[in-house]
């Protein structure tokens, strides 16, 4: 369960005529979408499609250039973001121990001193970084900074999980390891939103695909329909390993 469940919640997730633009383009192309509570949804589309900035607009990170983001029919605000967390695709870390980097993510989420120790402990343990607790989080490995943050995520129990390639760089067992994290948090309740190009982590986790193209929603349907039969040419371009242009 989250630590602190307001009354209203933060689902559904939606962007209506959504754009962004930067150095004089759109990268973000009058986007609309609408994430309900529930299925593990992925992100899927290729290098450039606009997946990441999708996620820092839902996130309330960056202000779209035209458009909306709401969150349970609510505007953006700080305080609700703390319900939410982002695995950046590189991530993040303070200047501190990696054990120190989880308590300070429970600190900023009402947990107190005397929990904060434990919990991040258990979080250390589960995500397979027990043994590096002391060490500077910066000295951390790539894979072991990927988990090291997903863990940290995850240890807020945020009600909304967005992830951006969370297993991008990291070796199997590891990845496995943190599938097994993700499917915990969405069997717990909370809404993942996952990007990812590992068509087989998407068919194993994902309940429905949101297939991006050029910054905007080319598909989005059930997972299974999308990897049967998609609809559009390039989705099917896209999960048969082609090159989508
Ligand atoms: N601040 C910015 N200024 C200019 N261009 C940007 C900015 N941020 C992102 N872009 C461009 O917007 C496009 C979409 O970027 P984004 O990072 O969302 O792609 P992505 O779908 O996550 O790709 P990948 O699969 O490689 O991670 C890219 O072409 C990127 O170069
Ligand atoms: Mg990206």
């Amino acid at each position: 369960m989250p630590l602190e469940v307001g009354a209203d919640g933060l689902l559904p997730l939606a962007v209506e005529g959504l754009v962004f633009e930067a150095g004089g383009q759109r990268l973000i192309d009058g986007l609309d979408l609408r994430l309900e509570a529930g299925p593990l949804t992925a992100i899927l589309g290729p290098n450039g499609a606009g997946k990441s900035l999708l996620l820092r607009l839902l996130h309330g990170l960056i202000a779209p250039s035209a458009g909306r983001v709401s969150w349970g029919g609510r505007v953006p605000e700080r305080a609700l973001r703390l319900r939410q967390a982002l695995v950046f695709q590189r991530p993040v870390l303070l200047r501190r121990s990696v054990a120190a980097n989880l308590r300070y993510a429970l600190a900023a989420h009402g947990v107190d001193r005397a929990r904060r120790k434990a919990l991040a402990a258990e979080w250390l343990a589960r995500a397979g970084l027990g043994h590096l607790a002391g060490r500077p989080a910066r000295v951390l490995s790539g894979g072991e900074q990927q988990r090291l943050a997903v863990a940290r995520a995850l240890a807020c129990e945020p009600e909304v999980l967005l992830l951006d390639e969370p297993t991008a760089s990291l070796d199997p067992a590891s990845a496995q390891a943190i599938e097994t994290l993700i499917r915990e948090a969405r069997a717990a309740g909370t809404k993942v939103v996952l990007v990812t190009h590992d068509l087989g982590q998407a068919w194993r986790l994902a309940e429905q695909v949101v297939f991006l193209y050029r910054g905007r929603v080319e598909e989005h349907a059930a997972a299974e329909d999308f990897f049967v039969r998609p609809a559009s040419e390039r989705a099917r371009a896209f999960v048969a390993g082609r090159l989508v242009l």
